[in-house]
């Protein structure tokens, strides 16, 4: 049996919610980082991933400026880097250098891998839709890592950002 309520209290019942980590360079060269629960894989065959981000973050800048991203895949040991970036705009703070997180340099793509993560993929940009008050970017994955400890993926288990194995 169902019942009628709004959109913002349905959506609610989502957690638990997987946590990527999108990381894109700026016109100068820095890194940015951003975490996002907006996330899926669109294609197999060829490889691609989706990423919905907000219009007005300074990532959308990024991603657009560098035409590529790394989504990274963070374990549930690296809550409190998600949270960091997840809290702060690139266009004011340098967040890997803020928050020191161990990276190591993408092999096809413009950009870095986080080492600690349980997977990351290079993507390139290859399309790009408004939806809404997001912009969706979808990325073919040019090249795929995996951590060589075997690690647990963070997801957001709650309102509030509460971030966890799920
Ligand atoms: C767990 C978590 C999930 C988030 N999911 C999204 C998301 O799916 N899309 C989005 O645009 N922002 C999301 N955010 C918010 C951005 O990460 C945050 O606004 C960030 O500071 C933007 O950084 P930027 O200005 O460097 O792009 C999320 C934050 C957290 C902590």
């Amino acid at each position: 049996m169902q019942k009628l309520v709004s959109f913002e209290k349905a959506v609610k019942t989502k957690y638990p919610e997987q946590v990527v980590i999108v990381i894109a360079k700026n016109k100068a060269g820095k890194a940015n980082p951003v975490t996002l629960g907006w996330t899926m894989i669109a294609s197999y065959d060829p490889p691609m991933m989706a990423v919905g981000v907000y219009k007005g973050h300074y990532s959308v800048r990024c991603i657009r400026h560098s035409k590529c991203f790394t989504i990274v895949y963070p374990s549930s040991d690296m809550a409190k880097a998600a949270l960091f970036f997840g809290s702060h705009s690139g266009r004011d703070t340098d967040k890997l250098k803020e928050f020191r997180t161990k990276t190591a340099p993408a092999k096809k793509i413009k950009s870095v891998l986080l080492a600690d993560a349980v997977a990351n993929f290079e993507c390139r940009l290859v399309k790009q839709i408004a939806t809404g008050d997001h912009i969706t970017f979808f990325g073919e994955i040019v090249c795929s890592h995996i951590n060589k400890k075997t690690k647990k993926r963070l997801y957001s288990l709650g309102k509030g950002h509460k971030l966890g194995a799920a």
